[in-house]
């Protein structure tokens, strides 16, 4: 199969005109490891916002995200994010588990005006975890099945928008394509970041598991100078805690590679007075402990809530990537949340953003 040719440049989309439109969102949200019960469904619920609006003009809309990464427990099949889509929706939404066989290809020529369709996990098909250019990646099985099927593509995936995944660069390489109303929204949040010009102060709270991704977003925002400080807990705190005290028991469960390290040392050396490393440290047992002798730090200690807050109520914007403990486990919650509570107290401006951090704004009220 040729691939569609590209337009030389994207024409202007009138989504009033008829024809059939895929929708890349990203509700990719928290599983319970053991039932595969969504611990949290924002994610879903807030995409149906772009979703009920192409609905109601009529259009045949299919849906596909990811969910998880392959080998972790949270890589699952679909069918209970279709129901709570249909849900907040309040129609029936059709899930097929295949994301390019016949029995899906199908399933989308069929649709007809405001019906939906939502595929299975798009990571099911081992190419879209490839990161390449968009050219490339316009040329896969994902992109060059699916395209023909559709008449315009709409990225909403904020949340996945920094990877250059074949259903993120490769269907507008090749359909009419703009962006949905989350990822609208976001990008304007955002903007007020990128934008804000002298005496603002912007502190980040970075946290979580995805170790890489943020060690790299920590060094490019104080490489460009866009944060005047960093507040750095979960377990891209134990890397820079392991670095700087030496304790490499505090690694033995961080996934990192030497490029990882490599820039969270750079960090160090370049950015000293710009980060901030806890002080203490919760271990497994429920012990307050100093870093350099922790076996683990499932949560932030106390002086680390208190020294972190200090530095917030000092900001006008407080941006949170990542949780800063095992939130799962209320006994580990504690430092996000005491930390979370001073952001919306006090910051004019607050970001939050990463599946975890959202389920514990919200179960924190
Ligand atoms: C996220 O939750 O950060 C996005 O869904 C991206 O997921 P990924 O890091 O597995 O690509």
């Amino acid at each position: 199969m040729g691939l569609p040719s590209l337009p030389s440049s994207l024409p202007t989309i009138n989504l009033c005109s008829k024809g059939r439109v895929l929708v890349r969102v990203d509700m990719n949200v928290p599983i319970n490891r053991d039932s595969g019960e969504i611990l949290d469904d924002y994610r879903i619920e807030a995409h149906s916002k772009t979703i009920k609006y192409l609905v109601d003009l009529g259009l045949p809309v299919v849906v596909v995200t990811h969910q998880g990464r392959p080998g972790d427990p949270e890589f699952v099949s679909l069918e209970t994010h279709a129901k709570v889509l249909s849900k907040y929706l309040g129609m029936d939404v059709r899930f097929i588990d295949d994301v390019i066989g016949p029995r899906a290809r199908e399933e989308i020529s069929k649709l007809r005006p405001g019906e939906v369709l939502m595929l299975d996990n798009l990571r099911f098909i081992s190419e879209e975890v490839i990161e390449g250019e968009p050219q490339k990646l316009a040329n896969t099985y994902l992109v060059r099945k699916l395209a023909p099927l559709f008449n315009y593509f709409i990225l909403d995936a904020f949340a996945t928008a920094h990877r250059s995944q074949p259903s993120i660069v490769g269907f507008p390489y090749v359909l009419p394509s703009c962006m949905g109303i989350i990822m609208e929204r976001e990008v304007n949040a955002l903007g007020k970041v990128l934008n804000a010009r002298g005496g603002v102060s912007t502190v980040l709270i970075a946290g979580g598991a995805k170790v890489p991704e943020t060690v790299k977003a920590i060094k490019a925002l104080l490489t460009k100078n866009l944060i005047n400080k960093v507040l750095i807990g979960g377990l891209v705190g134990q890397l820079f805690l392991a670095l700087r005290h030496g304790n490499n028991k505090l690694l033995s469960n961080v996934k990192v590679d030497q490029g990882t390290i490599n820039d969270a040392m750079d960090v160090m050396k370049l950015f000293s007075d710009k980060i901030v490393l806890p002080v203490d440290a919760v271990q497994s047992d429920g012990k307050v402990i100093e870093p350099s002798n922790a076996q683990s730090m499932l949560d932030i200690g106390p002086g680390t809530i208190e020294l972190f807050n200090k530095h917030i109520l000092t900001a006008d914007i407080a941006i949170m990537t990542g949780p800063l403990g095992l939130v799962e486990v209320d006994q580990f919650a504690v430092g996000t949340r005491e930390v979370m509570r001073v952001m919306v107290d006090n910051a004019q401006f607050t970001i939050i953003g990463g599946g975890h951090t959202i389920m514990s704004a919200r179960k924190f009220g």
